[in-house]
């Protein structure tokens, strides 16, 4: 994979006229002149942070805003601190320090995913950034491409896909927003965090080849198109040996394969050595007062003197740093920061919500007749805001959070303000719209038989560092759906959840919407739909189950009922170590249930509309190693709709590949409006990887194309030959 290091385009001098101020240079030339000038000490300042907060009695680092993040900068020689904020789903802001400051709280990667729309996502991480701007920060912690191996996963909310396509493209536009105004983002957790019970002593076991064609790969394809200034290495270990101190998946596969030419930093508290790590390409340790010990300060002086670690990796640690640092524009006067438009941001958190949201099931419910008289909303605190996930991502909304539900010690859901009551009522005028908040099933049951109607709002907390036990709802909330529905049939279910969820009343309800977390403009979107004011076209980015019995992993590796094992700082240790196997290997997601012909309860990529379409005019056209599908997409119904035709291969025995998403659109039809849709396909989706080799290898024979409106429901098809090729990692 080629990589160009993008130019910072700025007028001329940064602050002051040093060399390397030039911003017409090229930045790894003007890395190299700052670098000349540095002492040893300059240098390994920039290659270890620490968590810019109040910490083990002393305040928070001088220069500091407060954040997880921050690097010393060199001050003599005009290069600046590091100023680093977690900003996946907007800015956050870790334990209130700095106090009473909010930024818009976005909808999670779910939604922005199930939009199948990388423009939106672009449009995302650039309102993220302009506010991370706005607080000072120039390094955005975002940008997570893992892919949803497991459904039960605490971050899923945080992550995109389970595909490595469709995740590479949103994560990779999701980064090249943020980039877009001068502040780094961080692509993460490389790789392989699939899971968050006891993530730090999880060993995952996978085969190599079968990491190359999925996970990694997402990181490929983002990279390729976000080209990220960062890479953060996860906590696991990955196939024995930690990811911040692997030599095959730093060195070889990331700087060697793929040529990164940026910076590696730590996740916080996952370092665990000084020369190990640093000879397998960990560039920076990070939030060090959550490691055992400083690796990257006193003990790196020390192995550089005692000659155990080569000066000259320390100097291609800071280059790299360094490089980063012109090529984003952070060092360069021009990028100074810009005003932020709060009502674009809520635009973009709407839009997202409103493109994001699933509609999985309607027989004629949706929309609500707007002479609907008696409508009831029930549970899930839908009278005041919409439900958003823990951990490091989260983000204190504007306006301020509308509840919080104590679900234990540190562990409370935090509701974004914008009420889907209140919502609701504006959409629906002349209905009168009551509340229950769904703690007493029966009440809320009779509340369901004396309306016209019902939205039954449920939700499902999900956090980092800790699993969901299982894909049931939370709580009762099972029954409560089941007597809500045995009250009126005429019951839409909106999910709020941080992933796929079972559904054993399914059956008896008449419509069902995933709005995943929704963020602050959520229950604006929510209404929208219920009334028909928008048509919904989010696709499922992941896979809906009948039963856990499904999975590659009927139970999640390790043990998510037992106390989790974090990072431990000073004096601490890692508890044992657990292998997570994942035998699955790159059948991960739609991908295994095709190879295990189990149905789904929902497909990936599955989406209702309000109106319908149809495809037609599949055809493949080969020329050389460039393959181009094409297809036409009908608007059949009476009112405008968004579809997004998908483009699937398999491959002949040979190459053992049954399903692969290779390509996509998604485009907005007026009644009766046709377009041709077009796609070129990603050769190394054709292709298996040969590790020993360390190549992409096409096996020639006959490949089958087929195009249809999700994993399932394939309604055209086309063969193609290919030949034997071999592609470079
Ligand atoms: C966390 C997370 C990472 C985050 C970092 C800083 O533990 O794994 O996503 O960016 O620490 O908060």
């Amino acid at each position: 994979m080629v990589f160009v290091v993008a130019l910072a385009f700025a007028d001329a001098a940064g602050a002051q006229d040093w060399p390397w101020s030039d911003s017409s240079l090229p930045p790894v030339q003007r890395a190299q002149m700052a670098l000349d000038q540095m002492t040893e000490q300059e240098k390994l300042s920039l290659v270890y942070g620490v968590i810019a907060a109040p910490w083990g009695g002393k305040p928070k680092p001088s220069g500091s805003i407060g954040s997880a993040g921050y690097v010393a900068g060199v001050p003599r020689l005009g290069i600046p601190a590091l100023q680093e904020t977690d900003a996946e789903l907007g800015v956050s802001n870790p334990g209130d320090v700095r106090p009473g400051d909010t930024a818009t709280a976005m909808p999670s990667d779910l939604a922005l995913a199930s939009t199948w729309d990388p423009e939106i996502a672009r449009l995302q991480g650039q309102s993220v950034a302009i506010e991370a701007r706005a607080k000072g920060f120039n390094v955005l912690l975002g940008g997570a491409a893992n892919l949803i191996r497991d459904p039960r996963g605490g971050r899923n909310f945080e992550y995109f896909s389970e595909d490595p396509l469709l995740t590479g493209a949103m994560a990779g536009s999701m980064i090249e927003g943020v980039q877009s105004r001068h502040i780094i983002s961080t692509i993460k957790h490389f790789a392989l965090n699939a899971q968050e019970t006891d993530r730090v002593v999880l060993n995952a076991r996978i085969d190599p080849a079968a990491t190359r064609e999925s996970d990694l790969l997402a990181f490929e394809i983002a990279i390729e198109r976000g080209r990220p200034g960062a890479v953060m290495c996860a906590y696991n270990q990955l196939n024995g040996s930690y990811c911040c101190e692997n030599d095959w998946l730093l060195n070889q596969v990331l700087k060697t394969d793929w040529r990164y030419p940026f910076f590696v930093m730590s996740d916080w508290g996952a370092v665990h050595s000084t020369v190990r790590s640093a000879m397998a390409g960990l560039d920076q340790e990070s939030g060090e007062q959550l490691d055992t010990q400083n690796f990257f300060e006193g003990p790196m002086a020390r192995a550089i003197a005692e000659g155990e670690l080569p000066e000259a990796r320390l100097d291609d640690m800071a280059r790299r740093i360094l490089t980063s640092i012109f090529a984003h524009g952070l060092a360069d006067k021009a990028s100074a920061s810009e005003p932020v438009d709060f009502a674009g941001a809520d635009r973009t958190a709407l839009a997202i919500a409103r493109e994001g949201t699933v509609l999985l099931k309607n027989q004629g419910l949706l929309p609500l007749s707007a002479d609907t008289r008696k409508i009831v909303v029930i549970g899930a605190h839908a009278n005041l805001g919409a439900p958003s996930g823990g951990g490091s991502s989260q983000v204190m909304p504007r306006g301020g959070i509308a509840a919080k539900e104590q679900l234990g010690k540190n562990r409370a859901m935090i509701f974004d303000p914008g009420s889907p009551l209140e919502a609701i009522r504006l959409q629906f005028p002349r209905a009168r719209v009551d509340y229950d908040d769904g703690s007493v099933a029966p009440r809320a049951a009779k509340a369901a038989a004396d309306s016209d109607a019902v939205i039954l709002f449920v939700d499902q907390w999900m956090t980092e560092t800790a699993d969901a036990p299982n894909l049931s709802l939370p709580g009762e909330q099972d029954r409560l759906v089941e007597a809500v529905t045995q009250a009126n049939p005429r019951t839409a279910v909106v999910l709020e959840t941080g992933g796929p969820v079972l559904m054993p009343w399914l059956a008896q309800t008449a419509a069902v919407l995933a709005a995943w977390y929704p963020g602050q403009k959520g229950g604006e979107a929510i209404a929208e739909i219920l009334s028909g004011a928008a048509n919904p076209s989010g696709r499922l980015p992941v896979t809906f189950p009948i039963s856990e019995g499904q999975l590659p992993h009927p139970k999640i590796q390790g043990d998510p009922d037992g106390a989790p094992i974090g990072p431990v700082g000073r004096g601490g240790h890692y508890g044992a170590m657990f292998t997570g196997v994942y035998d699955e290997g790159a059948a991960v997601g739609y991908k295994w249930f095709v190879e295990r012909a189990e149905p789904p309860l929902f497909p990936f990529g599955f989406g209702l509309s309000y109106t319908r379409f149809a495809l037609s005019n599949l055809a493949v056209d080969v020329s050389g190693r460039t393959v181009t599908a094409s297809a036409t997409v009908r608007n059949l119904g009476d009112r405008t709709g968004a579809a997004t035709p998908q483009f699937y291969v398999s491959g002949p025995k040979s190459a053992n590949i049954r399903l692969r998403l290779v390509g996509w659109d998604r485009v907005e039809l007026k009644p009766g409006e046709d377009r041709q849709v077009i796609v070129s396909i990603d050769s190394r989706l054709f292709a298996r990887f040969d590790e020993d080799a360390r190549k992409w290898r096409i096996q020639p024979g006959v490949y089958r194309l087929t195009a249809g409106f999700d994993s399932q429901q394939q309604e055209l098809a086309a063969s193609f030959e290919l030949q034997s090729a071999s592609l470079p990692p």
